[in-house]
């Protein structure tokens, strides 16, 4: 385990900077430039992505990987697309608690979003996949039933694909190829520009007196910040805290052979990010919460019991009042980041 100072000193740090920013005048709002790039979350403006040495990031495969993205042809019955299960308006979710996949089988856990994946080194719920293109290659065959070869011919013979592999890759599509670009692509869907960023940037005003007060509790009373930490609101680490455990067979989470392999994560889940959150309902692996303040209620009350459940997690004794307060102040977290969906090669 870290050791508290280790966690403790960046985060106070953090906290610390709109109280040392607001002796500077104040900063000019981006606006310009929001619109051109997409907005960092605040505090990772120049922090490295989790990138591969094999895929560097042009822009050609960025706006390629969005094609394949919203693209049904990448599927096996052609009607599915990655972005049935991660809509931009919902944060790149589904609002359903299990999604069904392209073969019509339930998926076991809840559709995360896309927002800022490019900061993570562990994928997935459990942390099995450790690379953003092993990801996405797996959740085309899993998830769209994807038969990578006959995909590819079938792209090779769309022009505006010939074309756009060729000036990204050099190449005729291929399973390695397409999985790059739609990596390329997720890498640059980052989520910041809320108006806690605006807050932490020193617009005192950005937040109201009830989402203050949640920020309050998010950091004191509720200790929140223990695990969600600023700037992505996620320590990228993996606690059990109860969700699905009641169930008769519960998912061991990041213990299986192929994610951990550690009975001592039995149980275990990646703590997910709350950015946008607002917008990713319902909540938890297993999609059991229905609305933000019962994800909330759940976790201030120290989770669900269970012989593997973290000792971090402990009822914080927060009253309905202040339930709402931190819901409150996560609201503040929705990224204003524009979208505009791609047109797709004929
Ligand atoms: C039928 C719904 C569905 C479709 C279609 C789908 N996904 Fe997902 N996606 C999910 C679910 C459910 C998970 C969580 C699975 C888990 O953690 O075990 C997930 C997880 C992911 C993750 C991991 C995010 C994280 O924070 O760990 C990425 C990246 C991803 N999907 C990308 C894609 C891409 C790219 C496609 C298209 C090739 C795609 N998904 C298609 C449902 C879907
Ligand atoms: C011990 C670490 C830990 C602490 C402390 C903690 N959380 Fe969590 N939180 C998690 C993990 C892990 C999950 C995912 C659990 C799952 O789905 O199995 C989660 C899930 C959530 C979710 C659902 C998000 C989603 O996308 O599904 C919300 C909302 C949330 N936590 C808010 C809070 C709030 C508010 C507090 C403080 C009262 C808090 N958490 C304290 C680790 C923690």
């Amino acid at each position: 385990m870290k050791s508290t100072l280790s966690v403790f000193v960046p985060v106070l740090v953090h906290l610390l900077a709109p109280a040392l920013r607001s002796q500077e005048p104040t900063p000019k709002p981006a606006e310009a430039s929001a619109e051109a790039a997409p907005a960092a979350p605040r505090g990772l403006e120049n922090a490295a992505l989790v990138t591969s040495a094999e895929n560097p990031t042009t822009e050609a495969k960025v706006a390629l990987g969005k094609q394949l993205f919203f693209d049904p042809r990448l599927s096996g019955s052609g009607t599915m697309a990655c972005v049935n299960c991660h809509l931009p308006e919902h944060a790149f979710t589904d609002q359903k608690p299990l999604s069904t996949k392209d073969d019509g089988k339930t998926n076991t856990r809840n559709s995360p979003t896309m927002y800022n994946v490019g900061y993570l080194d562990r994928l997935y719920w459990d942390g099995r996949a450790r690379s953003l293109e092993g990801n996405v290659v797996a959740a085309w065959k899993a998830q769209l039933g994807g038969k990578p070869d006959a995909v590819a011919a079938k792209l090779a013979a769309v022009d505006g694909y010939a074309k756009s592999f060729q000036a990204a890759f050099g190449q005729a599509p291929n399973e390695a190829n397409i999985g790059q670009a739609l990596a390329a692509f997720l890498r640059e869907l980052r989520s910041g520009n809320s108006a806690y960023d605006r807050f932490v940037g020193g617009e005192a005003d950005a937040l109201d007196a009830e989402q203050k007060q949640g920020w309050a509790l998010f950091v004191g009373k509720g200790a929140c910040i223990t695990c969600h930490m600023p700037p992505l609101f996620t320590d990228r680490q993996f606690h059990n805290v109860g969700i699905g455990m009641k169930a008769e067979t519960p998912d061991v989470g990041a213990a299986a052979k192929n994610a951990f392999d550690d009975p001592k994560k039995t149980g275990a889940f990646k703590t997910p990010t709350l950015r946008d959150v607002s917008r990713t309902g319902p909540y938890f692996h297993d999609g059991s919460a229905a609305t933000l303040a019962d994800a909330v209620r759940v976790m201030a009350s120290g989770g669900i019991d269970n012989p593997h459940k973290d000792p971090l997690l402990v009822d914080r004794k927060l009253s309905e009042a202040e339930i709402g307060k931190l819901v409150a102040f996560l609201k503040a977290l929705d990224g204003k980041v524009p979208f505009a969906p791609p047109e797709l090669p004929k």
